[in-house]
Parts: structure tokens; sequence; C-alpha cells
């Protein structure tokens, strides 16, 4: 077997590590052509020499300079390149096959639609790109012949859970419904008068994940599972009707999908995102992943209930933003991305995040997106609100 060339925008992430892991357990499978961080040149340097990459990309172009000597002194061969440029260069490279989009927020919509855009099969970890422009993102695969592979582990199993496919649509396939589990986060029994007070340290601690700041912050708003929604509306052309939330603490039943006849069919494992990477980056094959085996006979208690709306306002907005369609999941998304920033930077408390979103959602009317360009417009426009608002 010929091995695959692949590309990692994010390298340095969470998602990128894991990959990288993934790609190391399964030798001569995979060669791993380029490499993309935002500012972490050491590791992004570590990395390029460990996998021999061709061309490592920093998106801080500041930082350009600072990567080519560091690659210079481990002695790697890698072509060096820096910002949006760059980023979509590393996605586009002819001689890739796959590219993982695990970029966070929506600096990674540029890169992973370019990924689409040269037909590549497209992991997608970076769920911001689906959701401010589902639209544009899913017709540019279509005609590009790209295939997307979710990587988030609700979609990868929303994903395993339809093995004779959707693509005729969900209808056809006998979906009633689309159940995303969420496991409530490290707030979900915190008394919510607490809510205020809870530091980032706090809300980056998942109980059952091990993520980057910005998606753990996501995890304790229930924004997350929010942005999952409008993800999972996109990539199995669902409509908002047939999608629901469930909370799960422990994390193992990773989503599910109810059929006319009854059935619900579920996929389970334990929390570690190197299933569903590992899963994408094979499919339709199994690879190894380097994960603990799931033990049933020891997870006694497995416990689902209806989410609450009062204590985690961010998922009722997200509903809203989804149901309103156009512009309104771009101003969402943008709002949360300043608001979580600004969270994490100690200027705003944790339960302003939600308010300040649905400031942002009242104060910008929903308008039509017809392209890229009204994406990035709409975006601007709401991180100015938010921004202003945060100050
Ligand atoms: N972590 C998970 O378990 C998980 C699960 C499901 C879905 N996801 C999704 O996967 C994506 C990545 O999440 P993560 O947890 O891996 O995030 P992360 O740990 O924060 O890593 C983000 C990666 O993106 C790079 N990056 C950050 N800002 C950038 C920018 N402006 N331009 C270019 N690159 C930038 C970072 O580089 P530096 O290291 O240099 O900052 C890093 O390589 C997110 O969309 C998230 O929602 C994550």
């Amino acid at each position: 077997m010929n091995s695959e060339a692949v590309t990692v925008l994010g390298s340095t992430g969470s998602v990128g590590e894991n990959t990288l892991d993934v790609i190391s357990r399964n030798p001569g499978r995979y060669r791993v052509t380029a490499l993309t961080a935002h500012r972490n040149v050491e590791r992004l340097a570590e990395q390029c020499v460990r996998f021999d990459v061709q061309l490592a990309v920093i998106a801080d172009p500041a930082l350009e300079n600072e990567l080519y000597s560091a690659l210079k002194v481990l002695g790697a061969n890698a072509a060096v390149m820096s910002g949006q440029a760059g980023l979509v260069a590393a996605a586009g490279l002819s001689e890739v096959d796959i590219v993982m989009a695990a970029i966070v927020g929506a600096a990674g919509l540029k890169p992973t639609l370019r990924a689409a855009e040269t037909g590549k099969k497209v992991l997608l970890a970076n769920k911001e790109s689906l959701v401010i422009a589902g639209d544009v993102f899913v017709k540019t695969a279509r005609i590009n012949g790209a295939r997307v592979l979710p990587v988030d582990s609700e979609h990868n199993a929303i994903f395993q859970a339809m093995p004779g496919g959707f693509e005729e649509g969900l209808e056809q396939a006998g979906v009633e419904k689309i159940i995303l589990t969420a496991s409530g986060g490290p707030f979900l029994n915190t008394p919510t008068a607490q809510l205020s007070q809870v530091t980032p340290a706090q809300a980056c601690k998942h109980p059952n994940w091990d993520m980057g700041r910005k998606i753990s912050v996501d995890s304790a708003t229930l924004m997350n599972k929010g942005l999952e929604l409008i993800e999972a509306r996109w990539l199995f052309n669902a409509h908002p009707g047939q999608l629901e939330v469930l909370i799960h603490p422990q994390s193992i039943v990773h989503s599910m999908v109810a059929y006319r006849d009854g059935s619900v069919l579920a996929q389970l494992g334990n929390p570690d995102m190197r299933t569903p990477i590992a899963h994408a980056l094979a499919w339709p094959e199994r690879i190894e992943a380097g994960v603990e085996r799931l033990n049933l006979a020891q997870e006694s208690d497995l416990s689902f209930c209806p989410p609450d709306f009062d204590r985690f306002p961010c998922l009722g907005l997200a509903f809203e933003a989804m149901r309103a369609g156009e512009s309104a999941p771009v101003t969402l998304n943008a709002a949360n991305e300043i608001a979580v920033e600004a969270f994490l930077d100690e200027r705003i408390a944790f339960t302003r995040i939600g308010s300040l979103v649905s400031e942002v959602m009242q104060c910008l009317e929903v308008s039509a997106i017809n392209n890229l360009d009204d994406v990035l417009m709409h975006d601007k426009l709401a991180r100015s609100k938010a921004m202003e608002l945060v100050k």
C-alpha cells in the first residue's frame, strides 16, 4: 500500500498532537508533508524534525525568521512560510491527500476551505468553519469532490451510527433524530450562584476530555454543544427539528442516531480523541489508535438527562442562531470567540460570556449570506461589537 501524504493544520494543538500520535503508531501508512502552528515555534520545529516534513508554516508572520532559525539549528529540511498565505498553501499542496483541519476558531476557515477546494480528504475538527460558512463549505466540497470526514467525537459517532450513509438525505436513510450527547462540562452541578466566580483554570479543567483552552471553556458554557448542533446541521444535511442534545456526564456514548423503526444506534468508547482521529484518517478501514479499551463492566453508571437551558444560556442562543440561519451563526461564533478570550484573560466573568453573545446577537440584524465575503464581513462586525461590549 502506498503511503498517504498528510497536512496537519494546527499541529501543535490538542487535536494536532493526537493526530501525529496516531500517525506515528501506523508506520509506513502516512507521511507528514506539512505542519502549521500559530506561535509555538519550538514545538512546531520539533515536530518538523521528527516527521521530516517538507513545509512548516507559522501563522504569525513576525515569527517566520524565528522558525527558520529553529529549524536550521535542528538540521531540518522544511521550507518555511507564514501568515494566512502559508496556511492556505499548506492546505492546498498538490501532493497532499489528507488535510487534518485542527486550527481553533474562525482563523481556520480559509485554509480548511482551501483543502475542500483542492479536493482533499478533509478531516474536520475545526467546527467553526462549518458554523460560520456551512453552506459555502459544503458546496465547495461537493463541487470539488472533497470527502469531509468528521473528527469531532460526536459527529464522528453520528457518522459511524449511519452505516448505510446519508447522502440521499436523512429521510431516505430512515433517520428520525440525531442526538448529540454532552458531558455538561465541569460546572454541571455547580450552584448557579457560584458560576460568576469560576476561574479560567476551573473552566479549562474538563472532567473527561483533555482539550485546548477555547473548546474547554465552550464545553463549560455548553456553547461547544451549540456549535456542534450547527456543525451537525451542515455535515448531515439535517433540519433543526431533527437535532437534539442530551446530557451524558460520563462521555462514553459519543452520540446517537434514532431511526424510524425505533432503533437507536450509538457509538461508544473511552473519551480519547485518538479514536475519531484514527477513524477519520483510515476510513473506511480501522487502524490502531493507542486508546485504552472500554470496559463496560466497570461503567456501572451511564446516565442521561435533558440540558438545563437556564444554567447554560449559550445552548439556547445556539439553537436560536441555527434556526435563524444566514448571518446568525457567524454573529454567534464571533461574539463567543471574543467573549471566551476576554474570560480567559480575566477581563469578564464566566457568566458574562452568554449575556455578551446574546447582546451582540440582539444588536446585529440577521442578513443573507451569499458568499465568503459576506461571512467575513459579518464576522468582523460581530467581533467589533463584542469588543466594544467587553470594554
Ligand atoms: N481538543 C479536542 O479534543 C477537540 C475535540 C473536538 C473538536 N475540536 C476542535 O478542534 C479545533 C482545535 O482544537 P484544539 O483543542 O486542538 O485547540 P488548541 O489545542 O488550542 O490548538 C489550536 C491549534 O491551532 C493553532 N492556532 C491557534 N490560533 C491560530 C491562528 N489564529 N491561526 C493559525 N493557527 C492557529 C494553534 O497554534 P499554537 O499552538 O501555536 O497556538 C494550535 O496548533 C477546534 O476547532 C476545536 O473546536 C477539538
